[in-house]
């Protein structure tokens, strides 16, 4: 099994326990060092805005074997109503619905370079064990979102948060919409 990821610090924090069976390589969705015809399957996840959609898309055909499938996971942003934590950082929000691809425009890269939308399915994924948890999370700003709005709107909605967090009614687990798009070499 193989895992792109250009950034050699994400490379080398991947967890021990999944090195020996994934090999690491550096390089991009838009040019994958990989052989053409080499790999069933192709799992993208939370990156369909990192990358070129159209570049990437060709670059899925060639490397997958006949009838590989492509699995592409993502908060699309029509989906960004559940995802809880904009409630606290509404420029964030703002700032994902300009820079994040829909689920449409995934479709039409993949179809563009020959690929047939299999089916398209929305989950429910558990992102924290609590609101406390949460901000805790949020706290280390590794989302790249949060990196991207103001100190002050940081700082705001992070404490908005842990407000509402301190609440004694407010220690559910958090979900988040994500959806699994599946496509098939046609
Ligand atoms: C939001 S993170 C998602 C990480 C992981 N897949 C997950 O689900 O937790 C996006 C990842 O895409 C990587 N990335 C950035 N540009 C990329 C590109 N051109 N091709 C492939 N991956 C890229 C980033 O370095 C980062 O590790």
């Amino acid at each position: 099994m193989f895992a792109v990821e250009p950034s050699a610090g994400m490379r080398k924090s991947a967890p021990r326990s999944t090195t020996d069976q994934i090999s690491w390589i550096g390089g991009g969705a838009e040019a994958l060092p990989l052989r053409d015809s080499s790999v069933g399957l192709v799992w993208s996840a939370f990156a369909t805005h990192c990358f070129d959609l159209n570049a990437a898309a060709s670059e899925f055909a060639r490397v997958l074997k006949p009838s590989g499938r492509v699995l592409v996971w993502h908060a699309f942003p029509d989906v960004l109503d559940d995802l809880a934590w904009f409630r606290w950082f509404p420029a964030a929000r703002i700032l994902d619905e300009e820079r994040m691809p829909s689920a449409s425009m995934v479709q039409t890269a993949l179809e563009s370079a020959g690929f047939k939308l299999l089916g398209r399915s929305d989950h429910q994924m558990r992102i924290a064990d609590s609101l406390t948890a949460l901000a805790d999370r949020l706290a280390h700003r590794s989302i790249s979102t949060l990196n991207l709005i103001s100190d002050d709107d940081f700082a705001k909605g992070l404490s908005d948060l842990r407000t509402e967090a301190s609440r004694p009614d407010r220690t559910d687990p958090v979900f988040a919409s994500n959806v699994l798009l599946s496509f098939v070499v046609r």
